[in-house]
């Protein structure tokens, strides 16, 4: 039977030191383990040992006179889950060197199991030591790279540390009730005498709280359609763009699907979801069928309207624009390994076009709202009050909501606040020629 740590050794190398997705690393290495609750534990240890890589990695240059990193990168790996295992997830200290030691055989390198147990019992030694090291310095002490510190140092200088704390804590599982399916109330009821705790979300509508992580495909409902997870941060953007029945909505940049489908669950509409990527349309596809909903789903490129805009006018747009997600580290423990300073400036011009191209498209009186999953506020405000000065027949809606903060233009729910996911959300309106006659 394969050793779960040596499978996630060679994972977390994978997506730490060759930069593959840890969705890509998973559907590689899961599949050998048969045990579910074996591949529960390689995605916890895979995930933490994403989220906190930046964290032991720098504590293995203190421990090792000649790093593994390259020569040897899944022992190295198996190293950095070795520390994750004593520090974060609390293992007790003789299990959790054991069941290391164990895995270096697994991986076929019995010649560095003493090795890995003397690194180990050293840090066991001068933990305390090196703790107080790593966390002197805001990189090792939450685990991000330099370059989003400064980032989100200078963007949210009194934020900043909760929000690096929060992309290190377990998110909430926050659920979309399917409105057209079911009540909230209702799918309360099924989920208690299920034996499953939830509670209703305090101010969004449609969300139910889970306290923790579980395999919701067994949750009473799921194939039916009851219900989609989607964090409450991202539920937002149904009610900004205040879409009643019969009007037509583009939603642009559409995969995997989720606010779409809110959309859809709230009102009967002429509803386009367009998506670039083909092989996420399939993801938007397969949401619609389990949901049961019907949405025109158009594969094109939101910048370039000529090739697939029928050019009948839309009375709301939405923009979910692509990103750099450091809003959602919290979910997506890869991101911080890969994102690079430099992506964001070809992100700014995607946006930037996106914005622009689908301007043209929306009806006098209609309603855009740009959304990202960033906290840069050079991907949000940054991006929309420029637009604003440059286009006479656009006005910044004002709104507030119960957590975040005010934005220059705009509103950011911060990671953490309200135990949401970071979302950026900024509300426009065309002004209507005729109205001012
Ligand atoms: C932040 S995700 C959208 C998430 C989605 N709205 C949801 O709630 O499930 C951004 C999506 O935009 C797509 N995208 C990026 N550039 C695009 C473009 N120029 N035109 C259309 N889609 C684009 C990406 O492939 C990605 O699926």
């Amino acid at each position: 039977m394969p050793d779960t740590r040596a499978l996630a050794a060679h994972a977390l190398a994978a997506v730490a030191l060759r930069g593959v997705s840890l969705r890509e690393a998973m559907e590689r290495e899961a599949p050998k383990l048969a045990d579910a609750r074996d591949r529960a534990l390689l995605m916890a240890l895979v995930a933490d040992g994403a989220r906190w890589w930046l964290r032991f990695d720098a504590a293995l240059d203190r421990l090792l006179a000649r790093p593994l990193r390259q020569k040897d990168p899944a022992v190295h790996a198996l190293l950095v889950l070795g520390l994750v295992q004593l520090e974060v997830l609390e293992l007790a200290d003789y299990a959790a060197v054991a069941a290391t030691v164990e895995a270096v055989r697994a991986l076929k390198r019995p010649q560095l199991a003493g090795l890995v147990n003397a690194v180990l019992r050293r840090w066991q030694r001068e933990r305390a030591a090196h703790l107080a090291a790593l966390d002197a310095r805001p990189e090792t002490r939450h685990a991000h790279p330099r370059w989003l510190v400064e980032a989100i140092s200078r963007d949210w200088p009194a934020q900043a540390e909760a929000v690096m704390a929060a992309d290190n804590r377990e998110p909430p599982l926050m659920l979309r009730v399917n409105r057209r399916r079911t009540t909230r109330d209702a799918l309360l009821e099924r989920f208690r005498l299920d034996g499953q705790t939830a509670e209703p979300h305090a101010w969004l509508a449609d969300a139910l709280v889970l306290p923790h992580s579980v395999d919701v495909t067994r949750l009473p409902g799921f194939a039916d359609g009851l219900f989609a997870v989607q964090d409450g941060a991202a539920q937002v953007a149904a009610d900004l763009v205040e879409a009643h029945a019969g009007q037509r909505v583009l939603d642009a940049c559409a995969a995997p699907g989720g606010k779409a489908c809110h959309l859809a669950e709230r009102a009967d509409l002429d509803l386009t979801a367009l998506e670039f990527d083909s092989q996420r349309a399939d993801r938007i596809r397969d949401n619609l069928r389990r949901l049961r909903l019907d949405v025109r789903l158009r594969i094109g490129d939101a910048g370039m309207p000529q090739r697939w805009w029928d050019r009948v006018p839309f009375d709301r747009i939405l923009i979910d624009a692509p990103c750099s997600a450091t809003g959602v580290l919290r979910r997506r423990p890869d991101v911080r390994l890969h994102r690079r300073a430099s992506d964001i400036a070809a992100l700014n011009a995607q946006q930037r076009r996106i914005l622009v191209a689908l301007w043209p498209l929306l009806a006098p009186g209609g309603r855009l709202v740009y959304a990202t999953c960033s906290l840069l506020r050079a991907e949000n405000e940054g991006i929309v009050a420029p637009f604003l000065a440059a286009h006479a027949d656009a006005a910044a809606v004002p709104f507030t909501l119960p957590v975040g903060q005010r934005a220059a233009v705009g509103w950011q729910i911060l990671p953490g606040d309200g135990d949401l996911d970071g979302m950026y959300y900024a509300v426009l309106t065309k002004r209507d020629p005729s109205k001012h006659l």
